[in-house]
């Protein structure tokens, strides 16, 4: 619309010139009745102008308020619980019976009759081949989809009728992706408990080893992160995101590949501070490395949405099954 309407307002501009400067020659109109003309022609063309500029946009504003209404209409996935149950013990017993579950679109099941129980105070180390499905079963927990069948319990209560804001609140995660806000590195971390003081985020940083790189930025703890991580390192990233879950002191913790980008010296140490923090609570830790799980109580292998073997470490070295054989090609190699 835009360059014909120029086009539009530019040969008439140059018609009225043209034809009103022989009148004036003529000495039909004066200079002052031409400029006048030309004036009010212009204004109304303006106006035209604007008229088709509305025209273009509200086309476009109506594909914004669809938008918008879609957003704000939108059903959430999660059916909500009829009869809500508040979890009141904090002893953190976490219970997979027969669970099965599948992407919505996927035909293929990504879990199928996963069954296992974490007793309160234990460490759970799900490990397997990536896509087996670990982070699927993390997420289950934290009920970021329904499942298809089985039941998941947490202290004996069935987390499809407990509030999300409830079960949430009691479960502390590291994802696999550390996920950081536009901030400082400070409301990062206080993100993890929003009334924690100054003090308690600094002692929780020390904790988890972010008070040693902190110090090398000229800005300490008022650094300010941008969305996709400028200024800090990925293993940074994900030390904050840990400190985070260190100063939330949840019931229930979950690391999915925490340490993954950090470096071994590093993991060495934030792991002995993860090991404190484990020390009450339940807790489920998801690792490639084997050296990072071997304490673990419980250690589930996972292949192709299925847990093939759970055991301790001894138990499953001496089963010479699938444990082994990942055993033997992590540690023969190094
Ligand atoms: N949002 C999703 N929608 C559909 N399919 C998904 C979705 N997320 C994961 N999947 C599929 O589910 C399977 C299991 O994925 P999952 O993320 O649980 O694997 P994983 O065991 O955590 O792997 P990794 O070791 O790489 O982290 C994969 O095959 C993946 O393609
Ligand atoms: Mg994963």
């Amino acid at each position: 619309m835009f360059p014909i309407i120029t086009v539009i307002l530019n040969v008439a501009t140059g018609a009225v010139l043209w034809f009103g400067g022989q009148r004036v020659d003529a000495e039909l109109v004066d200079v002052g009745g031409l400029t006048a003309f030309l004036q009010y022609l212009l204004q109304i063309l303006a106006a035209v102008m604007m008229g088709t500029f509305m025209a273009m946009m509200l086309p476009r504003s109506l594909v914004c308020a669809r938008r918008i209404t879609g957003v704000l209409s939108h059903e959430p996935s999660i059916t909500p619980p009829k009869d809500t149950v508040t979890p009141t013990t904090n002893s953190g017993t976490v219970e997979f019976r027969n669970v099965s579950f599948s992407y919505a679109g996927a035909d293929a099941p990504v879990l199928e009759d996963i069954s296992f129980t974490a007793t309160p105070g234990t460490t759970t180390a799900i490990i397997g081949s990536t896509g087996s499905g670990k982070t699927t079963m993390v997420n289950l927990l934290m009920r970021f989809y329904d499942i298809d069948s089985g039941r998941i319990l947490i202290d004996g209560h069935d987390t499809a009728h407990m509030p999300r804001t409830a079960l949430r609140s009691q479960v502390g995660m590291v994802l696999q992706d550390a996920v950081l806000f536009e901030g400082t590195i400070m409301d990062n971390i206080r993100y993890g408990r929003l009334d924690a003081t100054d003090d308690e985020v600094i002692a929780a940083a020390k904790a988890t080893y972010v008070d040693r790189f902190v110090h090398s930025l000229p800005e300490g703890y008022d650094t300010v992160i941008d969305q996709d991580g400028g200024a800090i390192s990925a293993g940074e990233r994900q030390l904050i995101t840990i400190a985070r879950a260190f100063l939330a002191q949840p019931a229930l913790l979950i690391l999915d590949e925490a340490t993954s980008s950090v470096d071994t010296r590093t993991e060495v140490l934030v792991q002995e501070a993860m090991n404190a923090l484990r020390a009450e609570r339940t807790s489920f830790v998801i690792a490639h490395r084997l050296s990072t799980i071997r304490d673990a109580d419980l250690i589930l292998v996972m292949e192709n949405g299925g847990i093939v073997e759970q055991g301790s470490h001894e138990e499953l070295l001496r089963a010479q099954g699938a444990y082994w054989c990942l055993h033997q090609s992590q540690f023969n190699k190094a």
